[in-house]
């Protein structure tokens, strides 16, 4: 007889200590920290020192959250990294993530960039369910501030750096994850992507004076698309886990603009003091950004036992995805 009910055991995440706020950039830029808040809602995000990778930062939060869960890193059966900002091409960022918390099992990767938390949590449910494995570390990890151009003011004031944690396991029955949604749609691959560095383009002089191994967005259509695929995923997750709108107590968006969390919530019918903010401190952290604001939020005590969450997310592919967990 397998788990009945699977959810968080534990959360962590980890922020890089150095700030970077809008002024700061108003001195690499063409900017300004009045164009920066009033379209994004940014105030300052966090950058890692040179010479740390994504692993580092996901090592971090993953050793909070299996603290939290009481566990040792020898217990854990599966690491799950979503990230768009890998340590290398290959070896995965989860064999890094292994090596340097302690532990001995099997790691992968996935990319669903800004979905990649609730892509991630979504396998690691049906694992667990399916008596597979009893504990899976899922991370959400990101250094972007080494695949950002730095001259490049359309993008470079958008993004931070980040981890956040958690690990899955069985709980008490009538908690835990109810259901979950994921959505792809690979016709919109150019809107948001970094060109160069795969098999595609791969690195040569040229492409990398042609600034292809950046991040590359067209930000309005995103923005359109954002919007209709979170109302769209927050909708069918709830409608799959058999409540209401109503019902949700505390709506965990992706982080990405709070022009976009405005319309999403007021298009959803959520009340503002539902919903979860955290992107004026940190900026879009695309894989990072959802575990680090349910963490949080639970820190916060926004969410509490019993509380009706949902994680909403959407990022390039472009893919969008929602669990709703009972907490
Ligand atoms: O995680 C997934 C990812 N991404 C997103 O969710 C991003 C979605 N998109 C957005 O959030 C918004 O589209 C942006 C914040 C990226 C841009 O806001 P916008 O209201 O769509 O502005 P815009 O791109 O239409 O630009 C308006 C003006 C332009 O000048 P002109 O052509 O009107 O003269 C830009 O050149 O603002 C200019 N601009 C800037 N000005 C000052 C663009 N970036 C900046 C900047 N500082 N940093």
């Amino acid at each position: 007889m397998h788990a009945q009910s699977i959810g968080i055991l534990g959360l962590g995440a980890y922020l890089p200590e150095k700030v970077l706020t809008n002024f700061d950039l108003e001195k690499i830029v063409d900017t300004t920290d009045e164009w920066i808040r009033t379209r994004t809602g940014i105030h300052e995000r966090r950058v890692s020192e040179k010479g740390i990778a994504t692993s580092d930062l996901a090592s971090k939060a993953s050793l909070e959250a299996l603290q939290n869960a009481n566990l040792k890193p020898e217990d854990l059966d599966l690491i799950i990294c979503a990230t768009i900002t890998p340590d290398t091409l290959f070896p995965s960022t989860a064999c890094y993530i292994q090596n340097k918390i302690g532990a001995k099992c099997p790691g992968f990767d996935i990319s669903a960039a800004c979905s990649g938390f609730p892509y991630a949590l979504t396998i690691a449910n049906g694992l667990v369910k399916s008596g597979m494995y009893k504990k899976i570390l899922v991370i959400g990890a990101e250094v972007l501030s080494n695949f950002i151009n730095w001259k490049d003011r359309s993008t470079c004031v958008l993004f931070g750096d980040g981890a956040g944690a958690a690990i899955i396991g069985e709980v008490n029955n009538g908690h835990g994850i109810i259901a979950t949604y994921l959505g792809a749609d690979g016709a919109q691959t150019e809107i948001l992507k970094i060109p160069g560095g795969g098999s595609a383009i791969p690195l040569t002089v040229e492409t990398l004076e042609a600034g292809k191994q950046y991040v590359y967005m067209e930000g309005k259509e995103v923005f359109k698309l954002a919007v209709r695929s979170m109302c769209d995923a927050i909708e069918k997750v709830v409608e799959l886990g058999g409540l209401r709108i109503e019902d949700i107590d505390c709506l965990i968006p992706h982080q990405a603009n709070i022009r976009i969390l405005d319309a999403v919530t007021d298009r959803a019918g959520i009340p503002s003091e539902k919903v979860f903010i955290n992107v004026n401190r940190y900026g879009n952290m695309s894989a990072a950004s959802t575990p680090v604001a349910l963490y949080e939020a639970v820190k916060q005590g926004m969410i509490k036992k019993g509380s009706n969450v949902v994680l909403v997310a959407f990022g390039s592919g472009l893919t969008w995805a929602a669990c709703l967990i009972k907490w």
